[in-house]
């Protein structure tokens, strides 16, 4: 045996079982890099975080070992998930999370939604394909395509609709794994509606799903804008970046006369933003249309206009976001 490989040997010893029944290949490269590629099918991101931390653990200060690299071969597409939060509801947080997608989906992206909120989940209405229950394939969930490119699982379709949902703990974070550990295929990005505010939903997600980023939507009033500052703090304790603030319901163009109010003020959100230190991501303005094509399940994102070109540039800086991870 050669040295290397009594090295190799050496260090395959001393993973732990779980770890050593999933080894596909371990070498030591120049530098004293250890990498590790180990099969996590059918391992759910706790698991695999586990797997990976252990492995870590037995393999850090072996002698000749200065770096641990552990690629867990699973899934083919890494996903990215991208949490969508504000600090209260009736912001627009869903409407926001829709078009997002929407808007990527356009760009030529794989994006699915999971609208995770448990209080109102709104996106099956929002896009369109109310009403269809997901089935389920090997145990996991299989996302509701839509019109529009991007497939959807919501709190929405596992339980009756209208009925208020009392979920808490253990059971409100089971049925958030199940939306996001499901069978996404090729869609490599993931939006998550998140309800509003800093509860169980929103802990899970960052301690097991860890999100990519995150995106925070606020009107532009000064108290929308105190509880979106809570969503940040959330994000920050579990070291999620935010990407960037996006002012919702901000200018208000008259139907009739064609002159912009601010019903709920307008740059409170920028301002914000830039006094946190964080990006301005865009205005989406307030507009009936908005409103009227997103309750008719025909995301204005999907068409043309003011509307659709104001979530296209969030999109677009979104997009951007990512590329430069
Ligand atoms: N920019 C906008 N212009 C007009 N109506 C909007 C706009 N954004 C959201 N709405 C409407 O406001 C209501 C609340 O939006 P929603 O996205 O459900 O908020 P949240 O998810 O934060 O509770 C919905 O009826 C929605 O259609
Ligand atoms: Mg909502």
């Amino acid at each position: 045996m050669s040295e290397a490989d009594a090295v190799t040997e050496r260090l395959k010893a001393v993973l732990p079982p779980l770890a050593r029944a999933r080894l596909q290949s371990l070498r030591l490269a120049e530098g004293g890099t250890a990498i590790v590629v180990l099969d996590a099918a059918g391992l759910d991101t706790l698991e695999r975080e586990r797997l990976e931390q252990a492995v870590n653990e037995a393999l850090a200060g072996q002698a000749g070992v200065s770096a641990v690299r552990v690629a867990l071969m699973a899934d083919k597409v890494r996903r990215r998930i991208i949490a969508v939060g504000s600090g209260k509801g009736g912001v627009g947080k869903s409407t926001v999370s829709t078009n997002i997608a929407v808007a990527l989906a356009r760009m030529g992206r794989k994006v699915g939604l999971v609208d995770a909120d448990i209080y109102g989940p709104s996106q099956p209405r929002l896009l369109g394909n109310e009403g269809i229950k997901p089935q389920a394939r090997d145990n996991k969930l299989v996302p509701v395509p839509s019109e529009w490119g991007v497939p959807l699982l919501s709190m929405g379709q596992l339980i009756e609709p209208g009925k208020a949902i009392a979920w808490r703990g253990p059971m409100a974070s089971n049925a958030l794994g199940q939306l996001i550990d499901a069978d996404w295929g090729a869609i490599d990005t993931l939006i998550v509606d998140l309800p509003p505010g800093t509860g169980d939903v929103q802990l899970t997600m960052l301690q097991r799903h860890k999100p990519t980023g995150a995106v925070i939507v606020s009107t532009p009033q000064d108290l929308a804008l105190i509880d979106a500052r809570r969503a940040i703090q959330l994000f920050g304790v579990g070291e999620v970046p935010v990407i960037g603030m996006v002012e919702n319901m901000a200018g208000y163009a008259c139907p009739h006369c064609g002159k912009v109010s601010d019903p709920f003020g307008s740059g409170g959100t920028e301002a914000a933003a830039k006094e946190l230190g964080l990006p301005f991501l865009g205005r989406i303005p307030l507009q009936m249309a908005i409103r009227e094509a997103s309750d008719a399940g025909q995301p204005p994102a999907a068409g043309e206009g003011e509307g659709a070109a104001a979530f296209e540039a969030v999109a677009r800086r979104i997009a951007t976001w990512l590329d430069n991870q």
